[in-house]
């Protein structure tokens, strides 16, 4: 390996997220040529094939998948080196990345605006998915930091609360039950409900919540997104269980004041407990800890 560049590793990291030569050409600008020669030169070092090609797809050997895994590790490196020169230079510079739930998306952008404010060369990207998608980020040590409504129980993260995330029973303006004082378990579930897709925290919660108490809500229809959910209870088609923070500013929405709501969740930032913080994620994790009120977050600085 002492003959390997860092060039090379680039092109072979590039194939290995794409699955294919053709694609990591586009992305690293070069020829197929070129980006097979790169390839070449590099598993002549390793001495073994890092790539066994399927069909059209490229798949990684398992030297491949090593070596896959010690770039990551190479780049991060390199990439904390940068941010601490930065750091010394006066400058907090670098890359900060994020992976949250669908939910968090109404409310981390609020509190991402001042930090990029604050730290205008902090390149910030996030990622938003479902729960499960988020569990897959984290799995493969993606990124940063990521935003959970129930996080995974596992010794290899470490989770803190930071915000609350009430989720509330929710109808269009004029339901019946909106204003109807406190609506009893059986009589909300009389109602149709619509719920999130499978893999969302929040149906997760839902469902828990019903089953616990023994009971299953008339699901008229699942669908894929907050937005789509909220769309559909002000058409009309039934009532949800959502997440305060991603009802505000909905007009024709309306909270039910039903029996056993809202359900008391929060918010948790966490981290896989050996990721090395850079200085970047460092200033995050004060800033979220200020912003917040959560000194437990000054604990992983
Ligand atoms: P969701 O997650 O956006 O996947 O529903 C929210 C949560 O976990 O609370």
């Amino acid at each position: 390996m002492r003959h390997a560049t860092f060039r090379q590793l680039r092109v072979f990291d590039a194939i290995a997220r794409h699955g294919s030569f053709s694609r990591a050409a586009e992305e690293m600008h070069l020829t197929q040529p070129t980006l097979s020669m790169q390839v070449k030169k590099i598993s002549d070092s390793v001495g073994l094939p890092l790539f066994e090609h399927i069909g059209k797809r490229t798949y990684l050997t398992d030297a491949g998948r090593a070596l896959h895994e010690m770039c990551g590790e190479v780049f991060d490196a390199v990439a904390r080196f940068e941010m601490a020169v930065a750091d010394l230079k006066g400058l907090k510079r670098g890359r900060l990345r994020l992976a949250a739930v669908t939910t968090a998306e109404f409310f981390l952008p609020r509190l991402l605006g001042p930090f990029c404010r604050r730290y205008p060369e902090i390149e910030v990207a996030l990622e938003i998915g479902n729960r499960e998608q988020v569990l897959d980020r984290l799995r493969v040590n993606a990124d940063d930091f990521y935003v959970f409504g129930q996080p995974p129980q596992s010794a290899d993260v470490e989770a803190v609360r930071f915000l609350d995330n009430p989720l509330v029973a929710v109808g269009p303006v004029g339901h019946p039950l909106v204003g109807a004082g406190p609506v009893p378990i059986a009589r909300l579930l009389t109602e149709p409900f619509l719920l999130r897709e499978r893999g969302s925290g929040t149906r997760m919660s839902v469902e828990k919540f019903f089953a616990d108490h023994g009971r299953h809500p008339a699901v008229r229809m699942e669908l894929g997104s907050n937005e789509a959910v909220k769309q559909a209870v002000l058409g009309g088609l039934g009532l949800a269980v959502l997440s305060r923070h991603a009802i505000e500013n909905t007009p024709g929405l309306a909270v039910i004041d039903a029996e056993g709501f809202p359900l008391d969740r929060d918010w948790f930032l966490l981290r896989l407990t050996d990721k090395r913080m850079s200085v970047v994620a460092s200033a995050f994790c004060a800033h979220i800890a200020e912003m917040t009120g959560t000194p437990a977050l000054l604990r992983w600085i």
